[in-house]
């Protein structure tokens, strides 16, 4: 996996090469160009990680239905042939755009922590967290939310019928597909912790456990079983029933939290989108309880004080410029954000200009702030005031963009007995104790403590770009853990600041910078010389390529409006089997 994922970067390093360009003022400035061009399509078009999953949304397209028919055919796909990631036992939040009525909605389907969970429930007696307990076991599990979220998606917002909309899901599950080499790949590289679970051992491996090579037919018959009870009862089928049934036995049998009372309380939340603009063009993206929305427009905010362009993309001094706003909105997020329903987290204010500005005069234009310098503001301005990304558009003008996830690569590697589907490891979102990072290296305090019936903090950032005249324009996320949000901006920067179509925008190397650790994370393929640079800024620079979830950052499945309604689409090359599929 992990050179594959190298040779996903070096493909992305050299399908770029630098070419000179001479700024306004006449200094020469570089920047990326790429020979890799975008899929075009008229009718519609899907982006996912998985080339079934697409194909699974474009056959919906083809049959008459709208981006968000073909979101949740491809999303229901994706718990089939992806399953490292795609998910019936998980959570996320999809974004749509209804073109007829110009509305944006944000769709909260995250997981929610079961009742009996409380604050300290991963600490050990002596205080110290208890990493396996909250990452490997199922008391790892929040309540999924994906069934519940894309069949009120599907029924508020699609076309088409549940029955016909699963289909392609429950035939790639009931007759199988040829064993794809990422999946392949990961089943190997998780073997110790799957087969440890008896019934991930059953449902993932053959008898004799071992795996099923890439191009051998892999079939899910007791997961097909599941998804005809859904596609027949909707969410009934899922959070009542023989399926919950099965989900409780599995937690009460294993040690894990959820009841049938969880289960049938499992609500979705029809959040009001965060709205902010970037050089006249307009964001919408996701709120709390993710901190993906209100970081990204913060940086924004920040950035939009700045020429970004005249640097050249991936400069030292542009890359100075964006890891220290990055520090700035990555301490705030530590502090404020949380669960709204239990923590009153100050967005108006995070989101603002004026607080951007604030930010932007802490900043030296030619000299690194420490990250021990820098923490969350200490006062707000008053203002009155393994996760995949999927990406849809249709001819009508309709987008989707959606992030769902079981958070690590397999969840916590439990499968349900008897329904053929993984538990997610959300719970490992939540700050386990103040100050001690989660598995992604994230900070977290008293907002985003561990509460029965609460919503851990997020970075998935589904978002939107709207033209300045107000045509919809753009769609992407990312997965990636803390690096979600960085992901997304750096794609917002790209097309906006550089004019990049999708291919090229998500190509080209990125870097992140999370507050804590003090250093900024930078795939192959920029130069050395810019390292150099920044590294005389008083930077720390981490070349990604030892650790395993931050070997490349994300993977922005990314689709643009072009000119006279084209719609151009690019699947992100750092991990294999992506494919944007259109017609
Ligand atoms: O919600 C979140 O922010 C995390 N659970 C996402 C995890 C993730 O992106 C892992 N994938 N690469």
């Amino acid at each position: 996996m992990r050179l594959m994922r190298l040779f996903a970067v070096a493909l992305a390093a050299s399908w770029c090469f630098m070419a000179p360009v001479v700024a306004k003022d006449g200094s020469p400035i570089y920047t990326y160009e790429t020979q890799f061009h975008p899929k075009l399509a008229k009718n519609g078009m899907v982006v996912s990680r998985d080339k079934y999953a697409s194909e699974a949304g474009l056959e919906i397209l083809k049959e008459g239905g709208n981006a968000v028919d073909a979101a949740v055919a491809t999303l229901f796909s994706l718990a089939v042939t992806l399953p490292q990631a795609g998910n019936i036992g998980g959570g996320g939040f999809m974004m749509i755009y209804l073109k007829d009525q110009d509305k944006t909605i944000a769709l909260d389907y995250r997981e929610i922590a079961p009742k009996a969970a409380f604050r300290d429930m991963y600490l050990n007696k002596d205080g110290s967290v208890d990493n396996n307990r909250v990452r490997f076991t199922l008391k790892g599990s929040g309540v999924p939310g994906t069934v519940m979220g894309l069949t009120e998606a599907l029924s508020k917002y699609g076309t088409l019928p549940l029955k016909q909309v699963m289909a392609p899901a429950i035939r790639l599950a009931e007759q199988g597909f040829p064993m794809t080499w990422s999946l392949n790949e990961t089943l190997k590289e998780y073997k110790d912790r799957l087969q440890a679970d008896p019934a991930a051992k059953k449902y993932f491996y053959k008898a004799d456990g071992s795996v099923y090579a890439p191009g051998e037919i892999f079939r899910q018959p007791v997961l097909a079983k599941t998804l005809k009870t859904i596609a027949e009862k909707g969410a009934d089928g899922f959070y009542k029933g023989w399926v919950a049934d099965a989900l409780v036995k599995t937690m009460e049998e294993g040690g894990g939290l959820i009841t049938h009372e969880d289960l049938n309380t499992y609500k979705t939340f029809t959040r009001k989108p965060i709205i902010g603009t970037y050089r006249g063009y307009k964001i919408a993206t996701m709120p709390p309880p993710s901190s993906g929305g209100v970081n990204l427009i913060e940086m924004l905010n920040v950035l939009e004080n700045w020429p970004m362009k005249s640097y050249g993309l991936n400069s030292a001094a542009y890359i100075h410029r964006l890891v220290e706003t990055m520090k700035y909105a990555y301490a705030d997020r530590s502090k404020f954000l949380g669960d709204p329903a239990f923590y009153d987290v100050p967005v108006k204010e995070l989101t603002s200009k004026k607080y951007a500005k604030s930010i932007y005069n802490l900043i030296d234009p030619n000299k690194a702030t420490p990250s021990s310098k820098i923490g969350p503001a200490k006062k707000l301005p008053y203002e009155s005031h393994e996760t995949t990304q999927t990406s849809v558009m249709d001819k009508y003008g309709n987008m989707v963009s959606n992030t769902y996830t079981l958070n690590y690569s397999y969840g916590n590697g439990h499968a349900v007995m008897g329904a053929g589907f993984l538990l997610n490891n959300e719970m490992d979102d939540f700050s386990a104790k103040p100050g001690v990072p989660n598995g992604f290296g994230l900070l977290g305090g008293q907002a985003n403590s561990v509460e029965a019936g609460k919503r851990p903090l997020s970075s998935m950032t589904p978002t939107f770009i709207f033209k300045p005249n107000g045509e919809p324009y753009i769609a992407t996320g990312s997965p990636g853990g803390s690096t979600i949000i960085t992901t997304v901006l750096q794609v917002v920067l790209n097309t906006i600041d550089f004019g990049y179509n999708p291919a090229a925008a998500v190509s080209v190397p990125r870097v992140h910078h999370q507050w804590y650790p003090d250093r900024i994370y930078m795939e192959p393929g920029l130069s050395v010389d810019t390292r150099r640079i920044l590294v005389g800024m008083g930077h720390h620079v981490k070349i990604n390529s030892e650790d395993s979830w931050d070997q490349v950052l994300g993977e922005a499945q990314t689709l643009m409006r072009g000119p006279n309604h084209i719609i151009m689409g690019a699947a992100d090359p750092r991990r294999p089997g992506a494919y944007a599929a259109g017609f």
